[in-house]
């Protein structure tokens, strides 16, 4: 059934029905029996036994203080929520772990794609049977490099390919995650994601792009990255950092709707200094290394000293703090 649009698990015993999909038909395909879908189950390809068990690792504190809150609540109210067939690209890293756990909560079929799973997305190669019967492709992929050259060529070619007229067939919405205000600096690694939200934007699948702030666990990976033998090197930054758990729910959110567009822009609820939440982590923690803040050159450095990545008044806001995603991340550590 190669047009299905939705791929019950092979556990499913449920077989077919028929479910409503809220969003308007696509004329790209024969989508013309999208708003009312009869479903019918189709076994799936056996499950990646490593990716499986990477994405199902035991979520912290920090995780299930969200899944207490608002999103609990959806988890149960969305039981009447057809179901889709999700691939998450990126789907092991740090908000796609988020990303994977809430498709599968919430009672859809994901597909984990990542170099760990046996897909190396700078190239289309192989993507045509991974993306089989996919609806929806979520595009939480990342690159360390901070260069403008390298982080460009990563993010055109990894959404070149997951945008390819060959394997993207069945695709009726991309969701692609972006930075906020990453188009107005569109230098260093900000280029990357001007890169991307281009090839998103001219691309022939309808999409949805949401520009998310830092990340809480910005000060985890900037302790991580910038990392030297005898110091941990920290930018100067001002930033407004967000739980990647709560913009992994609106991640998920969005793909299970209509393609949007441009979304809201979705930040943290207080600004911080980059130095003062690394450091909150490294002590919670127990990092020893001694942090020296470098400013870092070029109009990718000034405009992070600048507070030009910070969301705009009005768009939307996460609940948790850095302090409260801290205290239940790393529970028993003192951030003081
Ligand atoms: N971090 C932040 O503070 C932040 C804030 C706002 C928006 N964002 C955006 O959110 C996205 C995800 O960021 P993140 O911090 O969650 O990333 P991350 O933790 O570095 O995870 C990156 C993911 O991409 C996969 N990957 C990397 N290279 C790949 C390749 N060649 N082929 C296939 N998979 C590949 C990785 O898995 P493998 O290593 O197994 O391949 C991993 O699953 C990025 O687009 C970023 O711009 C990040």
């Amino acid at each position: 059934m190669a047009t299905a649009i939705a791929v019950f698990a092979a556990s499913s015993n449920r077989g077919c029905a028929t479910a409503a999909f809220a969003r308007p038909p696509v004329a790209r395909r024969d989508n013309s029996r999208l708003g009312i879908e009869r479903f019918c189950t189709i076994p799936s390809p056996a499950p990646n036994r490593r990716v499986l068990a990477r994405a199902s690792r035991p979520l912290t504190s920090a995780h299930r203080w969200h899944t207490i809150g608002a999103s609990s609540q959806r988890a149960t109210s969305s039981a009447k929520e057809p179901e889709v067939k999700i691939a998450i690209a990126g789907g092991t890293g740090t908000v796609g772990r988020h990303v994977t756990d809430l498709v599968r909560q919430r009672g859809h079929e994901s597909v984990v794609l990542a170099r760990s799973a046996g897909h190396d997305l700078t190239t289309a190669t192989g993507l045509a049977d991974a993306l089989s019967g996919v609806d929806v492709v979520i595009d939480v992929l990342n690159t360390p490099t901070l260069g403008a050259a390298a982080s460009t060529r990563f993010f055109d070619a990894t959404t070149a390919a997951l945008l390819d007229a060959r394997v993207v067939a069945g695709v009726r919405h991309h969701v692609a995650l972006s930075i906020v205000n990453a188009t107005r600096v569109a230098a260093g690694y900000y280029a990357g994601k001007v890169a991307q939200e281009s090839r998103v934007r001219a691309g022939t699948v309808p999409w949805t792009i949401l520009r998310a702030t830092q990340f809480h666990e910005f000060a985890a990976q900037t302790l991580g990255r910038g990392s030297l033998k005898v110091a941990a090197l920290v930018p100067v930054m001002r930033t407004q950092p967000v739980a990647a758990r709560e913009v992994a729910e609106r991640l998920v959110e969005l793909a299970v709707g209509s393609p949007r567009g441009q979304a809201a822009d979705l930040g943290g609820p207080r600004e911080e200094q980059l130095i003062d939440i690394v450091r909150a982590y490294a002590q919670a923690t127990r990092t020893r290394r001694p942090l020296v803040q470098i400013r870092l050159p070029g109009r990718m450095g000034a405009a992070m000293r600048a507070g030009a990545l910070l969301p705009a008044a009005g768009t939307e806001r996460g609940r948790q703090t850095f302090a409260q995603w801290l205290a239940s991340e790393v529970p028993g550590g003192s951030a003081g």
